[in-house]
Formats: C-alpha cells, sequence, structure tokens
C-alpha cells in the first residue's frame, strides 16, 4: 500500500462483461469528479491490486454477460479483494448492491461517495501529476522514441513525456510532403524551440513524392504513404542507441474502435505494426484512457498551443488524398496554398471553432478559364466543411456566401494556378469525407 501513496487520484474500476455502456458509466463518474477507468472481465485479482488506488469496482454486465459471443464471468476471487462491488445485471456473487439496468446518476454517485468513500479528485493537475509518476516508475532511466506527427494526439503524450523524463525522450517528426501549410514548421518551433525537446525532424518529402509519381490509385497512395512512413520511422530508429521504450498517442476511442473491449485484444492492435521484429519495444502510452476532449484539456493544462491542441482532424495520408488521382509538385503546391487561405479565412470568420473538418481539395483536370483578358487553363479548388459527431455521418456547413466569395476571392487571387472554386454540399452519406 506505502508504494501507491504518490498517486493523487482514486480510481472506480469498471469491469467489462460485454455492456455497451461501459463508457456511459466511466464518464458519468468522471463527471463527478472521480477517475475512472475499464479493464476486462478476466482480470486476475493480483492485477487488481496492482492498480492504484482503487476504491470500488463495478461490474457492468449488460444483457447477460457476454463478451464475442461467449458467456463470461469475474474471478470469484475478485469479491475478496477488499473492495466494494456493485454489479449491473444479475450477479450470481456477493454485492454491496445489484441493479439489473444502468441505476441512475444518484445510485452510482451514492456507491462511488458512500459505499466506496472515493474523493473528488480526478482533475488534469493530478492526472497529469499521475501519470508523470508511472511514466517515470515505468522508464526509469531509459529512453523512449516517439513519432510526433503534430496531431493533437501525438503532440499531448510528447508533451506529457517531455514533463516526465525531458531528454530521455526522442521525438522523430517525418515530415512526408503532405503536410498543410507551416504544419511541419510549427512541431519544430514548439517542440524544439520553444519546450528544448529532443527532437529529429527529417524531411523526406522528395522520397514520398517520388515514390507516389503516376499513382493514381487511393488506396495504393494509401499504402505508399503509410509504408513509406514506417520505413523512414524505421531508419530513424535503427540510427538510435539504447533505447527501450516507444511512446504512442493511444487514446480511448482507439481502443474503442478496435472492436473488441478485452485489453489483450487491445495491444495486438496498437502494437507497433508495421516496424520489423528485431526492433521491439516496450509501449509507453499514457493517454490509454483518456477521452478525445480530456487529451485536449491535458494539453491545455501541459501548456501547448490552442492552435494544436484545437486542431481539426487531419488523415494521416494528409493531403495526399486531397491531391486527386496521381499527385503532381503543382497541385499540391497549389492545394496547401488554397488549403492556408480556407483556415485564415475560418479562423477569421470564428468558424474555426464551430465546424468539425473544412479543407480543399484539387482534381486532377484543368478547367477553362480567362486571365489577362486571354483564355487561359487552370485548376479547380473543392471547398468541404463538414459537422459529425462520430464521422460515420456528416452534414453541410452552411457556409455564409460573403465568407464564401471572399474565400473564392483570394484563392483564385493569390493561387494563380487555379481559376475556379466550388463549394461540396453532399452529406455523408452519399459521400464520404474525404473525396479518396
Ligand atoms: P471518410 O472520408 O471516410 O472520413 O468519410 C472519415 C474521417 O476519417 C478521416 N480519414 C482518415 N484518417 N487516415 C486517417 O488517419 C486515412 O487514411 C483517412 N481517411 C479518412 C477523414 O479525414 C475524416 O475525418
Amino acid at each position: 500500500m506505502e508504494e501507491k501513496k504518490f498517486m493523487k487520484q482514486d480510481m472506480i474500476v469498471i469491469l467489462d462483461l460485454g455492456s455497451t455502456e461501459n463508457t456511459v458509466i466511466a464518464r458519468q463518474i468522471r463527471d463527478m469528479g472521480v477517475y475512472s477507468e475499464i479493464h476486462p472481465h478476466d482480470i486476475t485479482p493480483d492485477e487488481l491490486k496492482a492498480l492504484n488506488n482503487v476504491k470500488g469496482i463495478i461490474l457492468n454486465g449488460g444483457e447477460n454477460r457476454v463478451v464475442d459471443g461467449v458467456p463470461v464471468d469475474v474471478d470469484p476471487a475478485i469479491y475478496n479483494c477488499g473492495y466494494p462491488v456493485m454489479a449491473i445485471d444479475h450477479p450470481t456473487a456477493q454485492c454491496a448492491a445489484q441493479y439489473a439496468e444502468i441505476p441512475g446518476e444518484d445510485v452510482i454517485r451514492a456507491f462511488v461517495f458512500d459505499e466506496c468513500k472515493a474523493e473528488a479528485n480526478w482533475n488534469m493537475k493530478n492526472f497529469i501529476e499521475d501519470q508523470v509518476e508511472l511514466v517515470r516508475r515505468q522508464v526509469g532511466d531509459k529512453k523512449v522514441l516517439l513519432a510526433l506527427s503534430g496531431g493533437v494526439d501525438s503532440s499531448v503524450v510528447a508533451a506529457l513525456l517531455l514533463k516526465a523524463i525531458g531528454k530521455q525522450l526522442v521525438c522523430v517528426h517525418v515530415n512526408h510532403g503532405l503536410m498543410r501549410k507551416n504544419e511541419s514548421e510549427s512541431v519544430v518551433e514548439v517542440f524544439r524551440n520553444q519546450l528544448n525537446a529532443n527532437l529529429i525532424y527529417v524531411d523526406a518529402t522528395e522520397r514520398f513524392l517520388t515514390k507516389l509519381e503516376n499513382v493514381a490509385d487511393p488506396e495504393q497512395k494509401r499504402k505508399i504513404i503509410g509504408g513509406e512512413f514506417i520505413r523512414v520511422f524505421e531508419e530513424e530508429a535503427r540510427k538510435l542507441e539504447g533505447i527501450d521504450f516507444l511512446g504512442q498517442g493511444t487514446i480511448y476511442p482507439d481502443i474503442i474502435e478496435s472492436g473488441t473491449k478485452t485489453a489483450k485484444c487491445v495491444k495486438s492492435h496498437h502494437n507497433v505494426g508495421g516496424l520489423p521484429e528485431d526492433l521491439q519495444f516496450e509501449l509507453v502510452e499514457p493517454l490509454a484512457q483518456l477521452f478525445k476532449d480530456e487529451v485536449r484539456a491535458c494539453g491545455v493544462e501541459l501548456g501547448l498551443p490552442a492552435n494544436m491542441v484545437y486542431r481539426q482532424p487531419f488523415p494521416g495520408p494528409g493531403l495526399g488524398v486531397r491531391c486527386l488521382g496521381a499527385i503532381t509538385r503543382d497541385r499540391l503546391e497549389a492545394l496547401r496554398e488554397a488549403d492556408a487561405i480556407l483556415r485564415e479565412e475560418f479562423a477569421n470568420a470564428g468558424l474555426d471553432k464551430k465546424v468539425w473538418q473544412y479543407f480543399t481539395v484539387i482534381p486532377d483536370f484543368k478547367a477553362v478559364g480567362v486571365r489577362d483578358n486571354a483564355r487561359s487553363m487552370g485548376y479547380m479548388v473543392v471547398i468541404r466543411a463538414v459537422n459529425t459527431i462520430d464521422a460515420m455521418t456528416a452534414t453541410i456547413e452552411r457556409i455564409d456566401y460573403d465568407i464564401l466569395e471572399k474565400i473564392v476571392d483570394r484563392i483564385t487571387t493569390e493561387v494563380p494556378s487555379v481559376n475556379r472554386v466550388c463549394y461540396e454540399l453532399t452529406k455523408k452519406p452519399v459521400a464520404t469525407i474525404e473525396f479518396e
């Protein structure tokens, strides 16, 4: 027990016996100010006891305690670990409380505070302090390698690891040449210059664009970009010595999306898929229990700039899937400039805080236009702005026409190779958010 004193936060453990409501309950408890983690039903009493500051357990069985079609139950010894247990379903063993369906907030509150005597001490400051200590204990004096894309998750995990282990963290930022305007520069500025991180910047633009030459099929493009990314990262990893750990910005939704609720499968989904077997690292995933909004709050608490923490989603293949068909350098450059203008005008209009995802796309054809009183051929740029909760369906943002016209004027003036701008109005479904 002495060992656990450094942990700031009390914890309620939810054991997943096949319910679809685990995250709802976890969020409810976190909203009460108490940290809550979801663990698989087959956790052993020893694994449970090894968790820090557990105050109580909720067995969440849903309809009939079934995971992947197989009936499941917890190890009966779990009931004798000394923690209050509440069961949501029809439990067979002795619990402090039993409910056939998800109980109301008042019931959960009574269990958490009266039965478990948990303290409402879950906040980002405490979370960060706890994770810093946990990372230090996991890593010791060894080094951690991290692929820092500049996305929200990898940026927040970098800032957290930096706080925990400073120069023992080695970040690698691979610029695949398909980043948005100033994106790689901002990663270098924030992490190397402002936060003094150990950052290796690799400009692999030529390498990626050469590989992508004349490749028009979207899936083929994705494969090349993904595969090449792993290779560049691997080459950098091989140059380094004494790295034992790999940091990852895995967050809770990634784990849910893996389609399983047991930690065993989670590990195989989030292992370093793609890296060769002789490059073996132990994973460090300090954000693995956070929801996206909590990751952003964590980033703010760690002092990252707002434009990094509230960045809109950006696909891994980057502008590569927005420069349609076979990527050419001139279209890619026009796309990057048009996208920067769109983002700037969205920010000017306050739309950047309202719209979920907004970007430009450049098809692979030219259209006729008139420039300087002469017929000329130019590219067309498409504006796409969508709102969604989960990216499975999406609706269109109704952009004000004055704003649209300003964007069109700026793009056609400041990007000379573009002579038409279209505004895409198709929902998902029947369209997807991206064009490729
Ligand atoms: P779609 O186009 O499928 O996009 O409606 C849904 C969401 O996923 C993003 N997206 C990707 N993200 N790699 C990623 O990391 C990809 O290959 C990829 N394709 C689409 C897209 O931006 C949207 O947010």
